[in-house]
């Protein structure tokens, strides 16, 4: 059975480095697998990505945010993690439904039953099997991110930040079966590591 893994994480914990290191060894182990990332990962989902990326200068609501999110992921959804996954590919995504729930729930305040539901509409009910969390403390994270130019999310204050991260951490706990908490300042060689042990045990 192809397995689903989605990385999540907040601003600089190294998460897509990670999510590239286990692709790798999927490779590397002869195992057919596709790495994707959201938003993104179809033309669609590129072409919205540079508008909630705030590279273009325009409004947009916390409304309007969450529905393109959705838009994004339920092409995602339909045109890459579908039809992979039912021919046996193993799916990496970079983001997916939870990273929702993190920064418009938790973060932006829009209510949870609310997410659920846009979130349930756009996945059409595909849960990955599991998600592993690259858990870093807010102040280290952006510091990472300090010299980069800022997308919207990473203008947003401590607060937002702060808020986002209790958001990932209650979601773990809440299933801690289906996710993997990782410290993110364990190096990159750790925390490889242990996510490899987690697939590991899953693939058995
Ligand atoms: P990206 O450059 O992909 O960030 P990262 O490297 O941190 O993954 O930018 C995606 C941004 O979009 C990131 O700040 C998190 C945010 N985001 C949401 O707010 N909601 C979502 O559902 C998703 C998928 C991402």
């Amino acid at each position: 059975m192809a397995l689903f893994i989605a990385f999540e994480g907040g601003e600089g914990s190294g998460k897509s480095t990670q999510a590239k290191a286990l692709y790798r060894r999927f490779l590397n182990a002869d195992i057919p697998v596709i790495l994707t990332h959201e938003p993104g990962g179809t033309a669609l989902g590129e072409e919205v990505r540079c508008w909630l990326k705030g590279e273009e200068e325009m409004k947009i609501s916390a409304w309007a945010e969450l529905l393109l999110f959705a838009a994004c992921r339920s092409q995602l959804v339909a045109e890459v993690l579908r039809p992979n996954l039912a021919t046996g590919v193993m799916v990496i995504c970079d983001r997916y439904a939870d990273s929702t729930i993190a920064y418009q729930g938790y973060g932006r305040g829009i209510d949870l039953d609310t997410i659920q539901t846009i979130n349930g509409v756009a996945t059409q009910g595909l849960v990955p099997d599991v998600v592993i969390l690259v858990d870093v403390p807010v102040e280290i994270g952006l510091a990472r991110r300090k010299t980069a130019k800022l997308d919207r999310f990473e203008k947003e204050g401590v607060s937002f930040h702060h808020r986002v991260r209790q958001g990932y951490l209650q979601l773990a706990a809440a299933a801690p079966q289906r996710w993997l908490v990782v410290d993110a300042l364990l190096s990159e060689a750790e925390i490889e590591q242990a996510v490899w042990e987690k697939v590991a045990q899953l693939l058995e």
